[in-house]
């Protein structure tokens, strides 16, 4: 790893200590979609980027689910959550664009603002469709640019700034999941064209 990169993930250890907190509102106000949304998840499901483990609360107890982090930090948060909610889940330092798992483990990826703030989107997507099943489910809450003239150069850039503490504002999430090879089944605006749900299907067979 450079330098650079162990500067990279090091501002994710940085802001777990505020994680919660700034996640609140996103909570109260899309906290029952999600957990509509995510119990579309089924056998062997892998959170990418679980953060502080905000996101546990929303998935059914019985499911088998593995939740990965390239940080710490955030994962010493996670574990605390899922200790005091007697969730079965197993938590794994990862980096989402070089997952060690074997290819096709997981029936369902759900992912949950991981795409605007892993490093290379579309690496990270294709390493998720390699991990997945064939006909396996990847499912994502996520924020992306905008196509509201004035609002999508406005996100672009605001990034140049929020990135340096946190995720991008800018990402083009439907193009990386479709460049990644996904066949995307279900897009959902949540809030104006910024907030989504996505759905996609992992075709069966595997370019990369
Ligand atoms: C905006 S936070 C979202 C956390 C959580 N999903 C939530 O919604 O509360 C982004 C998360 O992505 C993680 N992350 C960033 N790059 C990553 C990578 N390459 N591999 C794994 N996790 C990564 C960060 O550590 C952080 O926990």
């Amino acid at each position: 790893m450079s330098p650079t990169e162990e500067v990279w993930w090091k501002k994710w250890d940085n802001a777990a200590k505020a994680m919660d907190f700034m996640n609140k509102g996103v909570e109260l106000r899309f906290g029952d979609q999600k957990r509509q949304w995510f119990s579309r998840a089924k056998g062997r499901t892998l959170l990418v980027a679980v953060g502080t483990g905000l996101d546990l609360q929303y998935f059914p107890q019985e499911l088998q689910l593995v939740g990965i982090d390239i940080s710490w930090k955030m994962l010493e948060k996670a574990k605390e959550k899922k200790e005091s909610s007697d969730s079965k889940t197993q938590l794994v330092r990862a980096d989402a664009e070089l997952l060690g798992f074997a290819d096709h483990a997981f029936d369902t990826v759900v992912a949950s603002c991981t795409f605007c703030s892993v490093p290379n989107p579309v690496k990270g997507l294709q390493e998720v469709r390699r991990v997945l099943k064939p006909g396996g489910k990847l499912i994502m809450f996520e924020h992306v640019r905008s196509n509201i003239f004035w609002m999508g150069p406005m996100m672009d850039w605001m990034t140049k700034v929020t990135r340096r503490f946190g995720p991008d504002l800018n990402r083009r999430t439907r193009a990386n999941i479709l460049q990644a090879g996904f066949q995307l089944t279900r897009e959902i605006n949540l809030y104006l064209d910024m907030v989504k749900f996505f759905e996609a299907v992992n075709q069966k067979k595997c370019p990369n």
